[in-house]
């Protein structure tokens, strides 16, 4: 078997056999198929996307390049989530210890950050020390200590996904719906989790830009569980504007301390009780979304389920006093405020160019290589649809990176101040698998 047969069948829209795509994952993951080569298949892949048989193989085939873990020794029901990735994202951060705090174990693997958009495992290795490569053995011991435990692809586990996740997201090759669905569902899989809610995000900081896309999205990862006999929820949701108020990594770990804490904005709240209302009825721990939503919302204002979250990243060797103590933690070089120039209702030209402007600031990558500064990023000080006057702040840039005038010249231009507010609804569309 050779590559250049491969890529050339993929260029020209042949499908490709069971044969090929194993041995492709195989060589890519023993490090035989050289980056460049695969980069080249992720592009082909974007342009021609994958027929369902020959997704089905590749899925399968991620899986296969690791191990699948099981939850022998844990007992309960244990809940899976997953976002599509979006910018100011943290809902994992919060929705883990809300749903834990009903008895449901969290037990997920994330990924991090991919262009514009940030990762949960960025985000937790703030908490310097956090290691989301763990054992089986550690992942159940975390389980049953504190019922929350998050890990990220490694050598261990889904390792074809943890090289290629790395690759599409300094290679323009992340937005394609085939490599989106076997990425996340790979992931999914390798766990037999009791439940799955994907958060399929939509709209200008999300990789579905639009609604039909986004069903198809949905429904491409919903057939896939089904053909593993798993149950998939999706909520659809708004990506037009930022969750929440603070992009960066160790700034979102923050922001969700506060939420937990009963401090967080409405919108990163809302979106947190729904999925965690999803999933705990799905379990059959509230009889219906509304008594779910309301007592989730108990748990936000007594701030109960707080303790859960630090008790999680300490498990898993963080340091959480590094947030706790966050403006001593995380000092800066450069904070940059960025005020209005005129009046007006505030929106932002794109959520992605403000993802981007985070990245620039250095809070994701440009190259594979790499490092993050955890303490970069953005805190929204007006958010959309605020109606601000000439030199109120809008936001706070915070970097190590001297660049000033080009971060300040960035900045300004995406923000947009108009005489009437924008469509704003967080939670488009509810699709499960008895949709389909
Ligand atoms: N999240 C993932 O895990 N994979 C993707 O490809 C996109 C978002």
């Amino acid at each position: 078997m050779n590559f250049s047969t491969i890529i050339e069948k993929k260029k020209r829209s042949i499908e490709l056999d069971e044969k090929e795509i194993k041995w492709l994952i195989k060589s890519f993951v023993d490090n035989s198929l050289k980056d460049y080569q695969m980069s080249a298949f992720n592009m082909a892949v974007w342009f021609n996307g994958m027929t369902p048989k020959e997704l089905g193989i590749f899925t399968q085939e991620m899986i296969n390049s690791g191990k699948t873990y099981n939850f022998d020794g844990v007992d309960g029901i244990k809940a899976d989530k997953h976002s599509t990735g979006g910018v100011g994202d943290k809902t994992s951060l919060i929705f883990s210890p809300l749903v834990a705090k009903f008895g449901v174990k969290v037990a997920k693997l994330s990924g991090r950050g991919l262009g514009p958009t940030g990762g949960t495992i960025d985000k937790l290795e703030s908490c310097i020390g956090w290691t989301g490569e763990i054992s089986e053995q550690k992942f159940k011991e975390t389980l049953n200590k504190v019922g929350i435990s998050i890990m990220s692809q490694s050598k261990e586990i889904v390792p074809a996904d943890k090289k290629l996740y790395s690759l599409r997201d300094v290679t323009g090759t992340v937005d394609s719906i085939p490599l989106i669905a076997s990425s996340i569902m790979s992931k999914k899989l390798v766990i037999p989790a009791d439940s799955i809610i994907l958060d399929v995000k939509m709209g200008s900081g999300a990789f579905m830009k639009d609604l039909e896309s986004a069903v198809k999205l949905s429904k491409t990862m919903i057939s896939i569980g089904k053909e593993h006999n798993r149950n998939v929820n999706v909520m659809i949701t708004n990506m037009d504007k930022p969750l929440g108020r603070a992009i960066g990594n160790a700034i979102e770990v923050k922001e969700a301390w506060d939420t937990l804490n009963g401090n967080g904005p409405e919108d990163l709240k809302e979106l947190c009780v729904i999925a965690a209302a999803l999933t705990l009825v799905e379990n059959n721990i509230f009889k219906n979304l509304e008594i779910a939503k309301k007592e989730l919302y108990k748990v936000l204002e007594e701030k109960s389920a707080a303790p859960l979250l630090k008790e999680f990243v300490e498990a898993q060797n963080g340091n959480f006093n590094l947030i706790l103590d966050y403006d001593n933690s995380f000092k800066v070089k450069h904070k940059i405020e960025i005020k209005a120039d005129t009046d007006g209702y505030l929106s932002f030209k794109t959520a992605d160019d403000l993802g981007y402007l985070s990245v620039l600031l250095g809070a994701g990558r440009a190259t594979k290589e790499e490092q993050i500064d955890f303490a970069a990023g953005i805190y929204l000080n007006k958010t959309t649809n605020d109606f601000v006057k000439k030199d109120d702040l809008i936001m706070t840039l915070y970097t190590n990176r001297n660049d000033i005038e080009n971060f300040i010249k960035t900045a300004k231009e995406l923000i947009v101040l108009s005489n009437q507010k924008s469509e704003d609804n967080l939670i488009l569309k509810l699709i499960s698998s008895k949709d389909i």
